[in-house]
């Protein structure tokens, strides 16, 4: 057990941020010096069944400012608005730019809550410390956050099937060509309520183009950070999924074509294994995976035994233990929301293909993940895998 916990802290180091010096941005803004000033042209809130993805926002914002010189600004939370931005700014030309995706529901109580923001606040604080941008007091900016759902809070649509999507956002706006770091950031953050992420609904399957050729992240990139740079690529190859009749990208990786994730999602296989038992795996965050929420709660969920409960075991992969072949073959998959199970719509570059289990390449750093087949069906733990 302590060589696997050696083992899989190794591991961790990879998906965990060095240290860029962030002593310089020690300290942090406060919750306490908030400003309100409120909208007095509020809008109406739309039907929540006419409701998409994205398109539709608040009466307020939350914005804090940073300088060098002067630190961190008293948060503000302002009627919406434009932002007024240099032509030079920094995240305009060199995509100093990151970001979260978190939720606020209302439940049946009417009470309106968030869904593990604090893991969000930390996947932030990663993305800040990697951009070079100021750190902050990660419960701070939570508070921050509830206040301004708070004051937002008739937003959070009166529906089950629907949320209040938040994006928090922190970009650079250094005015300079320069590629030092930054003298000025604006962190701010925008909501909206919001409808499933797919056309389709949130619980049907989604077919798949599985084409070597497009990489979303490699070793060594920035691939497990939540930054802007990493998504505007990806659009085009959407587009050509769709084009070839297909919902979304499942990202390879490597010479052995690895399964990583399914367009901006995590991705889990439920699998029947070689015995009839069955088994749900996930990707080792080893540095091109984003951490997501979602991933932890359901390996969360499935180590208490509360979700897959036929489950023979739970755990994560060894890096090349699943890859995509050219048999048709039985693929299962969960994203940022919700797992599915099945015959996968798997399309390669060259034909239907299907995902199997082969040897995985051991090498030198490549350890077994955890496995959770002992299961205490106690508390829900919390952990980073
Ligand atoms: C690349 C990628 N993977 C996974 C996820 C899922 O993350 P989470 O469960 O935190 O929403 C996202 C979310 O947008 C993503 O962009």
């Amino acid at each position: 057990m302590a060589a696997l916990r050696t083992a899989l802290h190794g591991r961790l180091l990879h998906a965990l941020p060095f240290s860029f010096g962030s002593l310089r941005f020690a300290s942090s803004f406060k919750a306490a010096d908030l400003v309100i000033e409120r909208n007095a042209a509020c809008k109406q809130k739309p039907d929540p069944s006419t409701l998409v993805f994205g398109k539709q926002f608040s009466d307020h914002m939350l914005t804090i400012n940073w300088s060098e010189k002067d630190g961190w600004q008293a948060p503000q939370i302002k009627p919406f608005q434009n932002l007024s931005l240099h032509p030079a700014s920094s995240a305009l030309h060199y995509s100093i730019e990151l970001f979260e995706g978190m939720k606020a529901f209302r439940g049946v109580d009417n009470h309106v809550r968030l869904f593990r923001p604090m893991l969000n606040m930390e996947r932030m604080h990663r993305s800040a410390e990697r951009s070079c941008l100021p750190l902050f007091d990660k419960g701070e900016l939570l508070e921050c956050i509830k206040k301004l759902v708070e004051v937002d809070q008739e937003w959070v649509p009166f529906s089950q099937d629907t949320s209040l999507y938040i994006r928090p956002t922190f970009i650079g706006i250094e005015v300079s060509f320069s590629r030092e770091a930054n003298c000025e950031a604006m962190l701010f953050v925008i909501v909206g309520p919001v409808g499933p992420y797919f056309a389709t609904g949130s619980f049907n399957p989604v077919s798949l183009l599985a084409d070597p050729s497009f990489v979303r992240a490699w070793q060594g990139g920035v691939g497990a950070y939540k930054m802007g740079g990493n998504y505007g690529p990806t659009i085009a190859v959407q587009s050509e999924a769709v084009k070839r009749g297909c919902q979304q990208v499942l990202w390879l990786y490597g010479e052995q074509e690895e399964i990583t994730e399914v367009g901006t999602m995590n991705l889990f296989i439920y699998w029947t294994n070689e015995n009839g038992e069955k088994e749900l795996f996930t990707p080792p965050l080893d540095g091109i995976i984003l951490p997501g929420v979602t991933r932890q709660s359901l390996l969360d969920l499935s180590e208490a035994g509360l979700i897959c409960k036929e489950a023979f075991s739970t755990r994560v992969y060894r890096t090349g233990e699943f890859k995509v072949t050219e048999h048709d073959g039985h693929a299962g998959a969960a994203g940022g929301s919700g797992l599915w199970e099945g015959p996968g719509g798997v399309r390669g570059g060259d034909g239907l293909r299907g995902v199997s289990r082969g040897q995985p390449p051991l090498q030198g750093n490549d350890v077994p993940g955890p496995d959770y087949s002992e299961r205490s069906g106690q508390e829900v733990p919390h952990r980073a895998y």
